[in-house]
């Protein structure tokens, strides 16, 4: 049975891994960290221990900025894939804590790749890299592919191109099979609420069944290329099946703005927004109750921002056969239909008081 390392198991992405490569009947090593309020919510029903098809799941404490808690890690599995999730993945936040961002997300990957080489399995470990299309920045081109410049412009995505280059630099010195999946937006109902898909479609429920009045938001002009981060997780897997290591871009090829987003999910819910105002002064207003339901707020803008981006992935649909299988809508759809379940529960429990 192959055994695969997931760092970053409790996030998004994670849930979703952890999730495929039990169903390949892998051995699931799945790192978490201490934190003093439970991390786990996206993989309660996970449980420890043999699975009903064979495989298994195991769960093991360490961090990213902690060597030896990996050493340790390695020591013990010595894993044949390591899917390196792990990170401070909130761009705004990274303006705050930059140099926590690049020990995590910078030196993290280092420091994982340090394991492989240090305990003897460059020829048995491969390695995938959480790479981000936030590398392509103020972009040099339209759309963006493996062969576009970088142009990074947070901390965040400045401490994910020393990973992205460390994982090639590792590739060629080593011979290491080390990927990097250049990976555009990608949402889910499990999206951290602190990103602005999630948090759209999570106050748009609230204020739905009254439990919120409005909702505040940053830049709503930025564009992104947003996708279902279950298609994206199968990409991941793919790139480290393949018969050679190499980069990749996964990515919708559809793009979107903010405000765009925000106005479908609202009209999911029966809301017809109209803008009105400008700059931090604009708001949005439900037609047919006159009700302000958006405002800016300048707290939630970047010092510097990523306007547009847009991706190619036409060589992961090459070479990797692989195809997203869920639209735009579907993904709002999904994201809309659970955070009105959960905000229903939430009423419910609130009316029982
Ligand atoms: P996420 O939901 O924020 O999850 C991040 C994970 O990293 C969580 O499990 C978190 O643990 C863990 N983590 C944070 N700091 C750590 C540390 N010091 N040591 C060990 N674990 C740590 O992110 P995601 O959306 O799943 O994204 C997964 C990866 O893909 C990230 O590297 C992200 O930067 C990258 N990426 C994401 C996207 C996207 O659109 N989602 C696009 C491109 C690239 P806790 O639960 O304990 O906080
Ligand atoms: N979070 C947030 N909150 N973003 C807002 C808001 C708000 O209230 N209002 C507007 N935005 C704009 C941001 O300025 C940005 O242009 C866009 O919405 C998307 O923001 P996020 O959802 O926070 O994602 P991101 O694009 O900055 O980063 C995500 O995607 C990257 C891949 O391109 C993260 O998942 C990164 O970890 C990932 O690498």
């Amino acid at each position: 049975m192959k055994t695969s390392l997931v760092t970053g198991a409790t996030g998004q992405d994670g849930s979703y891994l952890i999730r495929k490569l039990l169903s390949e009947g892998r051995r699931v090593c799945a790192l978490t960290r201490r934190v003093s309020t439970s991390n786990m919510a996206r993989i309660t029903d996970l449980k420890p221990g043999v699975q009903e098809n064979g495989s298994e799941l195991v769960y093991c404490v360490g961090d990213l900025t902690d060597s030896p808690s990996l050493m340790r890690v390695f020591d013990e599995y010595a894993p044949d894939e390591v899917y390196n999730l792990a990170a401070q993945s909130d761009v705004r936040v990274s303006f705050d804590v930059p140099e926590y961002t690049g020990e995590v997300d910078a030196l993290g990957a280092l420091r994982l790749l340090e394991c492989i080489r240090q305990l003897g399995l460059t020829k048995k470990t491969r390695f995938y890299q959480a790479s981000t299309s936030e590398l392509f920045g103020a972009v040099r081109e339209k759309p963006q592919s493996e062969t576009t410049p970088f142009a990074p412009r947070s901390p965040y995505a400045i401490a994910k191109l020393y990973a992205y280059w460390t994982t090639v630099n590792y590739r060629e010195a080593y011979g290491i099979f080390a990927c990097n999946g250049i990976l555009f937006n990608h949402e889910s109902p499990y999206r951290g609420e602190n990103f602005v898909t999630r948090k759209i479609t999570r106050a748009a429920a609230r204020i739905y069944y009254g439990l919120q009045e409005k909702l505040r938001m940053g830049n709503l002009d930025s564009r992104r290329d947003w996708g279902h981060a279950q298609d994206y997780v199968d990409g991941m897997f793919l790139m480290l099946q393949h018969d050679y290591p190499d980069d990749y871009v996964l990515a919708s090829g559809e793009q979107h703005s903010v405000r765009e987003f925000l106005e479908i999910v609202f009209r999911k819910l029966d809301y017809d927004l109209e803008w009105q105002g400008h700059g931090v002064d604009e708001k949005g207003i439900d037609r047919r109750t006159g009700k302000t339901l958006v405002e800016i707020a300048a707290e939630f803008f970047r010092p510097t921002e990523v306007d547009y981006l847009c991706g190619d992935a036409t060589k992961a649909r090459k070479i990797l056969n692989w195809r997203p299988k869920h639209s735009f809508d579907g993904l709002i759809e999904d994201m809309v239909r659970h955070d009105l379940e959960l905000t229903q529960h939430e009423k419910k429990a609130l009316d029982k008081l």
